[in-house]
């Protein structure tokens, strides 16, 4: 059995992943570091139904903390979701974002380093390129140019990590992924905010002109793409993953009103994000190619399926939005 160190298992994603190696990979252990921000949810995972699981509540920037946690396992993976994630936080501290993502990321490589895992791969995000016009799309080789601090701290990461690679022959791989949604995903990014929003009859605020794209894929296209880069992806290398998903802003949100028979009405203008990402677009051929992964999931079910969770699953987001989301949301919305 191997013993797989995922960092920011609360989160959305890694909860997605911890959920699917329990029930499909029984010779994977997990060992689940989180410290525990506004993004994650301790509830999303029962330790006492998760086989072969550890937590620790540790933040990855502390490098003594989480120095212990690699002295006390055998550690045989490491993949890294933890991040603080949100654009839009970005903008508001980005202090924040290069402590966790960059620095917390060096520690990670330097612990795996000493103690001589196998593997280390880094969860990253196609917008570390940067913004596209109406054509073309994201290769591994297309030039770094983030745009706003969360996209420059994750292309900072990524970037230790490919340093780790050569000069020290670290075992790194990288994952570029587009957005994601599905089941867990926290209410501040577009797709569970628009069906929330709709749910208990709020505005959905659109920034700008609403004719951003971003290319969607379903959490779980996602964490198979992950584990295939995790086992057979080859050192040293960058592995675009896309949904084959792209919409415009205006036409995701009016699809989800359409879905749940909500009024377009609730759609409100409101004033753009400061240095708002255009469009992005995958080229995902590689991953395709060497290890013949293909997203499963077309958007208008994964759409449905998500709406489904967030239906049957009221409880999850009530608790969120009536705590300090709602201090958030005044901040990032009523001034808007
Ligand atoms: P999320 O914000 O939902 O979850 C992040 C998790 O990391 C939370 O559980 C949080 O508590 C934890 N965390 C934050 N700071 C930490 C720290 N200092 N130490 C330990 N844990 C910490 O994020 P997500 O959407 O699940 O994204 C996971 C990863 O995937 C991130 O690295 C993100 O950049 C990347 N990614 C996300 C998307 C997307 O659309 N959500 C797309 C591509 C890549
Ligand atoms: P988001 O979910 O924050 O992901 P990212 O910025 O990482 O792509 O936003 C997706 C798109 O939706 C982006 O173009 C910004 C836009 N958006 C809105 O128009 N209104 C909103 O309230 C939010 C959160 C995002």
């Amino acid at each position: 059995m191997k013993t797989c160190l995922v960092t920011g298992g609360l989160g959305f994603i890694g909860t997605n992943f911890i959920k699917y190696i329990a029930a499909h990979r029984k010779d994977i252990a997990i060992t689940n570091v989180d410290s525990v921000t506004y993004a994650a949810n301790p509830c999303n995972i029962d330790e006492k139904s998760t086989p072969h699981y550890k937590f620790y509540k540790v933040d990855i920037a502390n490098n003594d903390e989480l120095g212990d946690v690699f002295r006390e396992n055998k550690i045989d993976y490491v993949v890294n979701f933890a991040a603080e994630s949100h654009v839009d936080r970005s903008i508001l501290n980005p202090s924040l974002f290069v402590k966790t993502n960059i620095e917390g990321t060096l520690n990670l490589l330097k612990l795996s380093l000493e103690y001589k895992i196998e593997k280390f791969l880094q969860i990253s995000t196609d917008e570390v390129y940067g913004s596209l016009g109406e054509d073309g799309l994201f290769t591994e080789i297309t030039p770094l140019s983030p745009r706003s601090p969360y996209s420059a701290s994750k292309a900072s990461a990524d970037m230790l990590v490919m340093s780790f690679f050569h000069t020290f022959g670290l075992p790194v791989l990288i994952t570029r992924c587009s957005n994601n949604y599905g089941p867990y995903q926290f209410p501040e990014k577009l797709i569970p905010l628009t069906i929330i929003n709709a749910l208990t009859g709020k505005d959905i605020p659109l920034y700008g002109d609403g004719k951003n794209i971003r290319d969607w894929i379903y959490v779980a296209d996602h964490i198979r793409g992950v584990l295939d880069v995790l086992e057979q992806g080859r050192f040293g290398e960058i592995y675009n993953i896309g949904g084959c998903g792209e919409m415009q802003n205006i036409d995701i949100i009016s699809l989800i009103l359409k879905k749940l028979n909500k009024p377009l009405s609730l759609i409100k203008y409101v004033k753009d994000r400061a240095g708002h990402d255009r469009r992005y677009a995958m080229d995902f051929s590689k991953i395709t190619k060497e290890l013949g992964f293909t997203p499963e999931l077309n958007l208008n079910d994964g759409l449905d399926s998500t709406i489904s969770w967030y239906l049957e699953n009221e409880d999850w987001w009530k608790k969120i939005i009536s705590g300090d989301y709602r201090n958030y949301y005044k901040t990032m919305y009523e001034m808007r």
